[in-house]
């Protein structure tokens, strides 16, 4: 034995000299997030009710890759956007194709929806996806490099209907997350009157250049319409008093809003007209859309945001295609929820971790291996189980036993094998009984009913 021992330790010996070893152990990367254990039933209740909530109103998953075309983003979020100019991770590959890590889901959803022909199909395809984005943005508490997002698509349909149960279904993903949130809504029309507002708009903004941020007077020869967006102090007054966008409708997309507007009337959801909401993405027509929630120090912060983009399918070099859309940020809306069960003991209670019903403790070899082979019967049978099986000590494993919060635990050791029996220990009260091994399944059905 001692010399079996021997043979471990200079295998070990040998593996640490061939391996260099690093001075310092690598760090999580800046702006990026690990999602402990600790946080998993707050993951898994938001995954839920983002797949519930696609299954009530009809949408199929879609899930495309992490990685895609440069080009892909670069025409269909548009060049001038934050997003294209500043945050995306881009690399070159080994075969000289260059490649982009998606920074939001709609171009992709298009981009499938011409490769796989799903003009073919019934429209609209209505489709929803929940996965990570990536955008290299200035780290903060609600803006990470890694991101997910719930993110739904209708393909296929002009009618305001699809928009306003979009709208419906966020603010449902929202309810059940326990989350009020205000929504705000503007129309910035269509690619037929959208040049006469940036005209005038333009207009408004030439003598008052000066006295803008550094980002706006940037904008203000390539994406007018992003002077509307900034959140700078100096450009609040000017934003106030611009051209609204509502005023330069064309006929149809006024038509379109109304329509939109007379369903959210209808929906009862709180909802401001808010004339300054352009969005950060340049595939955006008509209705545009983002929902707002308190965080601390009542700071507004967006959850979700989408709108229609009917020209992004021409730009992408497909077929018209109207379409519509939103993305929610899981990360912010699960930290709003986390703000809010400190307050409120039932959100608490939807993540609160289920303890199993029965622990497995055992002692002596030979009732360990045996316990492994029942454990795996137990779970064939639905219970729902814990062991300690690397520990030997009968009281290291009761105390594991309590610490994971079971009813029952299970004590088989040698004498029960002999005899053929297993003790089952009730955790509350302390009082244990020996019963038949055979009947142990039934016995257990029995007592969890009861319970
Ligand atoms: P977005 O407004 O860029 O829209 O993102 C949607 C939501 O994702 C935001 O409201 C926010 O909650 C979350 N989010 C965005 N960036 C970050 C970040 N850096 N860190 C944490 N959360 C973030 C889009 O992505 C559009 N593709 C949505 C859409 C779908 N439009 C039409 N269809």
């Amino acid at each position: 034995m001692p010399r079996k021992k021997k043979q471990e330790d200079s295998g070990q010996e040998k593996m640490s000299a061939e391996v260099p070893k690093l001075s310092k152990t690598p760090q999580l990367v800046k702006g990026m997030k690990d999602i402990l254990p600790s946080d998993q039933a707050y993951w898994d209740y938001a995954r839920k009710v983002a797949h519930d909530v696609a299954k009530f109103y009809g949408f199929d998953r879609l899930d495309t890759p992490v990685l895609e075309d440069l080009a892909l983003y670069t025409h269909g979020v548009g060049k001038q956007t934050d997003i294209v100019e500043k945050e995306m991770f881009t690399f070159t590959d080994q075969g000289g194709s260059q490649l982009a890590l998606r920074p939001e889901f709609t171009s992709a959803f298009v981009r499938a929806y011409i490769e796989h022909g799903m003009v073919n199909q019934p429209q609209p395809v209505k489709l929803y996806t929940l996965g990570p984005l990536f955008r290299h943005e200035k780290p903060q508490a609600d803006r990470l490099r890694q991101h997910h997002q719930f993110n739904c698509e209708v393909l296929g349909e002009a009618s305001s209907s699809v928009d306003a149960q979009l709208i419906l279904m966020a603010q449902r993903f929202f309810k059940m997350m326990r989350l009020s949130t205000v929504l705000h809504i503007n129309s910035i029309g269509c690619h037929g009157c959208r040049p006469n507002f940036k005209e005038a708009l333009a207009e408004y903004y030439k003598n008052k250049k000066s006295q803008l941020c550094e980002d706006c007077k940037r904008r203000y020869g390539k994406n007018i319409l992003r002077l509307l967006d900034c959140k700078s102090e100096e450009c609040q007054p000017f934003k106030a008093e611009a051209p609204q966008t509502v005023d330069f409708l064309c006929e149809e997309c006024r038509d379109h809003f109304m329509k939109l507007l007379d369903f959210v009337e209808e929906f009862e959801i709180p909802y401001q007209l808010d004339y300054t909401l352009v969005r950060g993405l340049d595939y955006y027509s008509r209705t545009v859309f983002e929902f707002y929630s308190p965080g601390e120090g009542d700071r507004m912060i967006a959850l979700g945001g989408g709108g229609r983009y009917d020209s992004l399918s021409e730009i992408l070099g497909g077929r018209p295609l109207p379409a519509c859309g939103f993305g929610v940020g899981i990360e912010r809306v699960l930290s709003r929820v986390k703000e809010l069960e400190k307050a409120d003991e039932s959100v608490k209670q939807l993540f609160a971790e289920k303890s199993p019903d029965i622990f497995f403790a055992q002692l002596g070899d030979q009732a360990k291996r045996k316990s492994m082979v029942l454990y795996e019967s137990l779970i064939d049978e639905g219970f729902s189980v814990a062991e300690g099986f690397c520990k030997d000590n009968l009281k290291a494993q009761l105390d594991l036993a309590n610490k994971h919060g079971a009813r029952f635990t299970l004590i088989l050791g040698q004498k029960e094998l002999l005899d053929g029996t297993i003790i089952i220990r009730n955790m509350e009260g302390g009082e244990q009984e020996v019963i038949n091994i055979q009947k142990l399944i039934p016995t257990l059905h029995k007592k969890l009913e009861i319970g």
